[in-house]
């Protein structure tokens, strides 16, 4: 039976891409330095990061440590709103990549989606100059996505989005079917502001069944939805326990119960507000950006939620 984390999608534009791979937001470079490189000797093969998470420079610690040839791993990092606002999308690239020491990133994302018509149209640019092997975005809702589509000439070959059974995200995920465009979940596991997946009863009870953990039973579920994780743990024990998910398989009546489950509300703008965030964050002068935007990119924000 072969791991999770062997398996893979392939992309629209024929660019393979790991079914599981290893989330690295909330780490500080010295924790990312080494659980990147655990999380790689653990058989991870995607490692998904960010400019934003300030931990690029301990991601590629981790790589170089790993001994692993680049070529067998699939890196993901992000171009922060404040860069895409600003006009320097090849800029935030060009920084990822040497933070994090590497020639190439396999898939670069628009983290959130500000200014993105033209920010896609730079992504665009950067793909067909070879510079990136597959490009994206996160963190979109249908009608940002269909903009996006009908403004521009490549389809994304990937969105990552909060995805877990409390924030399933169905419509999103069938215009993404349909439109051959591939699916990641972030909070998989519902950490933080979310919670509530790994102590839902339900989840608890299917786990239980079948003698798994409830965060077996949330990356199976993904899984079975066709949704690429990135689950982050520091914890050794818990990068095997996250991959240890091709022994059992939710049945029908598992998926329909997990299907039924009341929703929580998106992360971003109900809960967490991002866009007043990314604007005290422009105001602070963190995330590579200057001084001046920040009106601006409140507007982009909300204007078609
Ligand atoms: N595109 C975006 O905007 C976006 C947003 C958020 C996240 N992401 C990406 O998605 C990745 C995953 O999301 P996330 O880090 O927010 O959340 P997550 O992977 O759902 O959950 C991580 C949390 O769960 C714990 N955990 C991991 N495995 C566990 C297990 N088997 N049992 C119990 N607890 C477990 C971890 O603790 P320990 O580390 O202490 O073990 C950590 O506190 C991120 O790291 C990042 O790469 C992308």
């Amino acid at each position: 039976m072969a791991s999770i984390l062997e398996e893979r999608k392939v992309l629209n534009n024929g660019v393979e891409m790991p079914m599981m791979g290893f989330g690295t937001w909330q780490m500080t470079n010295e924790s990312a330095a080494v659980a990147v490189r655990q999380a790689i000797e653990a058989g991870y093969r995607l490692i998904d990061t960010a400019a934003f998470y300030n931990v690029e420079e301990g991601v590629g610690q981790g790589i170089r440590d790993s001994g692993i040839p680049r070529e067998e791993l699939f890196v993901t990092t992000k171009v922060w709103p404040t860069m895409i606002y600003q006009d320097r999308v090849e800029e935030a690239l060009e920084g990822s990549l040497k933070r994090l020491g590497l020639d190439y990133v396999d898939m670069c994302l628009l983290h959130w989606p500000v200014n993105y018509v033209e920010g896609w149209k730079k992504m665009e640019q950067l793909y067909k100059a070879g510079r990136v092997r597959a490009i994206g975005v996160s963190n979109m809702r249908v009608k940002q996505l269909m903009t996006l589509m009908d403004n521009t000439e490549i389809i994304p070959a990937f969105i990552q989005i909060e995805c877990n059974p409390l924030v399933s995200q169905y419509e999103i995920r069938a215009l993404c079917e349909y439109k051959g465009i591939a699916v990641g979940g972030w909070q998989s596991l519902g950490s933080g502001a979310q919670g509530g997946v790994l102590n839902n009863e339900i989840i608890m009870a299917i786990a239980e069944k079948h003698g798994k953990s409830t965060a077996q039973v949330a990356l199976r579920w993904a899984y079975q939805n066709g949704v690429i994780t990135v689950p982050k743990t520091v914890t050794p024990a818990r990068m095997a326990q996250n991959a240890d998910i091709m022994d059992f398989a939710l049945t029908p009546e598992d998926m329909a119960q997990i299907g039924s489950l009341p929703q929580l509300p998106r992360y971003d703008t109900e809960i967490a507000d991002v866009p007043v965030r990314i604007m005290e964050q422009v105001k602070r002068g963190v995330c590579f950006a200057e001084k001046g935007y920040a009106g601006n990119l409140t507007v982009d924000f909300y204007k078609d939620k």
